[in-house]
């Protein structure tokens, strides 16, 4: 098993240069984050990364091996975003800020998406299923507790929870889930946001895909290429963007029209442009609590200019989804951002009131059981889940519903 394994001696150096003593621990793990991001493992060496957590001292308070697995689909790879200039605080903390057009997602493939309003849309009109459907999307991972599969009737289960959503994320092919996923879907009316996890082999991959869609390409919102392989160190933008065309190729071939993207954090889309470029939009995730300074009042217009920022830095404005975004329920906080139930409401509304029309897809469906935490997950990572925040509000329909100022 080979490691990449990060060094010490930048630590240090940042330890040394910067001011703000009574924040050492953050200053580690901001300086890991920055470590990384600024020393991608070489690709070959990518099997496991160990991640070294030091204290003040320099001594290691922690040292975790990550897997190529899904684990750190979602969380743990923000690390760009504490340390990143263009993620200073918003000063538009007290304002409402809406959405502008030019992020609104409109690929011209999502044109056949029906009418939320449209009273024929829901085929269960029972008053208990109540509120119009939203035009969010929800991210989901098939995984039990202990990591191994769910079958089609438990994801079904899942699934059905969700259908407030239009469209749910999946990240991989394993487990079979762009099988079951997608029928899933399909029996909810909801699309599905496919994706490859590892693009090593996009052939065999894509396939199950292919297969799953079964001919019927109608229920795809969006097939990604990747999720923050940039980010993580695994790939070269260049790598990546032309998987994403052959992957676009293949697809066609096989009659898929629909958007065709990778996904990266926010911070590596603007600092990489062309990954938006030679996608059919931008697709970032972004993360208002990975940023110290920001709180949960004001992820929503955070992580606006964020989405802002990334189309800024294509040469037409290009449109883009946050592909994740929410809050975490429980952990220890990121200066300004701390965890909790409640915060994790006040983010989501704030999030709703700065995308009113869709534009985002929410990170997650349920508690990740199966993830582990790492040096920069501040012990959230298997709290992101909006089931417990929709249970606190009776429900889906109800957290979905009108915002009290809407009424
Ligand atoms: C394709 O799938 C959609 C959604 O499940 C369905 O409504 C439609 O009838 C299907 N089209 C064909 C030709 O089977």
């Amino acid at each position: 098993m080979k490691y990449c394994l990060l060094g010490v001696a930048a630590l240090a150096l940042l330890h040394s240069t910067d001011g703000h003593v009574h924040h050492h621990r953050q200053v580690s793990k901001r300086a890991l984050r920055q470590q990384v991001a600024d020393h991608p493992c070489p690709k070959e060496t990518l099997t496991n990364t160990v991640v070294v957590q030091l204290d003040q001292a320099g001594h290691t308070v922690d040292v975790q091996t990550r897997s190529a697995r899904p684990p750190t689909t979602a969380t743990s790879d923000h690390r760009v975003a504490s340390t990143s200039s263009s993620t200073k605080r918003s000063t538009t903390t007290s304002q409402t800020v809406q959405s502008d057009r030019y992020i609104i997602p409109q690929p011209s493939a999502l044109s056949h998406l029906l009418d939320p309003l449209d009273s024929n849309f829901l085929p269960d009109t029972s008053a208990t299923f109540l509120g119009q459907r939203s035009n969010y999307g929800i991210s989901y991972s098939p995984y039990k507790a202990d990591s191994t599969c769910k079958n089609q009737e438990e994801v079904n289960k899942d699934i059905r929870q969700l259908r407030q959503f239009s469209f749910v994320r999946f990240y991989g092919i394993d487990c079979d889930q762009a099988e079951t996923v997608t029928n899933a879907a399909r029996e909810n009316d909801m699309m599905v946001f496919a994706g490859l996890y590892d693009i090593d082999d996009i052939e065999t991959d894509l396939q199950k895909i292919i297969d799953a869609a079964d001919g019927n390409w109608s229920t795809f919102h969006t097939i990604s290429i990747g999720n923050e392989l940039v980010n993580r160190g695994s790939k070269t933008p260049a790598e990546v963007v032309g998987t994403v065309n052959s992957a676009r190729g293949i697809l066609r071939q096989a009659g898929y029209e629909g958007p065709v993207v990778t996904v990266d954090t926010f911070s590596q889309m603007i600092a990489h442009p062309e990954l938006c470029e030679e996608s059919d939009y931008c697709a970032a995730n972004c993360h208002a609590f990975f940023d110290s300074n920001q709180t949960p009042e004001n992820a929503g217009p955070y992580v606006l200019e964020q989405a802002r920022h990334v189309s800024e830095a294509t040469k037409d404005g290009k449109q883009v989804i946050i592909t994740e975004t929410g809050w975490p329920s429980a952990g220890e906080a990121n200066g300004d951002a701390v965890p909790s139930r409640q915060n994790q409401m006040i983010a989501f509304k704030s999030l709703r009131r700065s995308f009113p029309d869709g534009g985002i897809v929410f990170f997650s469906a349920f508690d990740d059981k199966w993830k582990q935490d790492n040096a920069w997950t501040f012990g959230t990572e298997k709290h992101w889940g909006l089931y417990g925040l929709a249970k606190s509000a009776g429900g889906f329909p109800n957290l979905i519903g009108p915002l009290e100022d809407e009424v």
